[in-house]
């Protein structure tokens, strides 16, 4: 990383709006805050006094509650919002809603929406700090990082792995955003998965689409089966899930095809016995829960790294 870098993001967007300098230097913040939550006193700080909004327009575990843990754990005041229980269902518009967040002036609005691009709409409108937590079939960045924080930990690098990414591609925002982190972090990326989820021109974001699953997975270092997005699918686009699970679960025998030191990541939810069998998932070699320790770490440096330039 050069001397005189800075980083320089009011808004986290996408992985695509980041460079490798960007991406290196959250990993090294993250990196250096993942102590704080092994503590027994969890708590530093930080962020005293600044106040965070959680505004989530579609379900979540995993992200919600990692954003609101990690600005907890840095001292900073969270709020939480969701579809339902907002003045969304009674018409009022989303640019009107953060408006009126803006206006209580909070320091960051955390998002979640079905909405590719509805986070990038609210920056033309408001001047608070905008965090993606997931936009339709966009990107997903703070997922993107923790993925790329867990193979640079386990791994001990980016540069050079081949990560195979298996499945729904083309309604995936977490393809997206790790097809483009990896890529720009010097990995391999390749992809496989039922024609009718595979995106024209996905090989334009830097990914190898593979003919067969065997070509995807074989010498893989990192292997990543993603959800089947049915809330995405306005027809059934596989024929049923017993069938996607013959050709393109992750069963022992398909990740034999894999490096021996081979991992197998999830961004969760995880459909047990669709994308992958139960002894894949709870293994040896699958990080996924690793992943989710890593979310709170990088979420934490995204909610200091973006507050220090707002
Ligand atoms: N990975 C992920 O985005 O999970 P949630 O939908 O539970 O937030």
């Amino acid at each position: 990383m050069k001397t005189e870098y800075k980083f320089d993001h009011k808004h986290i967007l996408g992985i695509a709006q980041l460079s490798y300098d960007d991406i290196e230097y959250i990993l090294h913040t993250a990196e250096s805050f993942k102590e704080i939550s092994s503590r027994s006193i969890k708590k530093v700080p930080t962020l005293r006094g600044k106040t965070i909004i959680n505004l989530f327009f579609e379900p979540s575990t995993r992200t919600r509650l990692s954003f609101e843990i990690a600005a907890k754990r840095m001292s900073a005041d969270t709020f939480n919002i969701s579809a339902s229980t907002s003045s969304a269902v009674k018409g009022e518009t989303l640019v009107d809603t953060a408006k009126n967040l803006q206006a209580m002036n909070p320091d960051v609005i955390i998002i979640r929406h079905s909405s590719s691009g509805a986070p990038t709409l609210l920056t033309d409108h408001i001047y608070t700090s905008i965090i993606n937590a997931g936009d339709g079939t966009h990107e997903h960045p703070s997922q993107g990082l923790l993925d790329l924080m867990t193979v640079k930990e386990k791994k001990g690098k980016i540069e050079g792995l081949k990560v195979s990414i298996i499945g729904d591609i083309g309604h995936s925002r977490v393809a997206h955003s790790n097809i483009i982190g990896f890529s720009k972090m010097g990995a391999h990326v390749s992809v496989s998965g039922p024609a009718t989820f595979m995106p024209v021109g996905i090989d334009k974001l830097g990914a190898k689409v593979c003919d067969s699953m065997q070509e995807a997975i074989s010498d893989a270092d990192v292997v990543m089966p993603l959800r089947i997005q049915k809330e995405r699918q306005k027809d059934p686009l596989i024929p049923s899930f017993r069938e996607y699970a013959s050709h393109f679960g992750i069963t022992e025998n398909m990740f034999e095809l894999a490096k021996p030191d081979a991992m197998v990541m999830h961004p969760g939810p995880i459909n047990r016995g669709v994308e992958l069998t139960p002894e894949i998932a709870d293994g040896a070699r699958s990080v996924i829960l690793d992943q989710v320790a890593n979310g709170v770490a990088v979420r934490m440096a995204l909610l200091y790294l973006v507050i220090g330039n707002s």
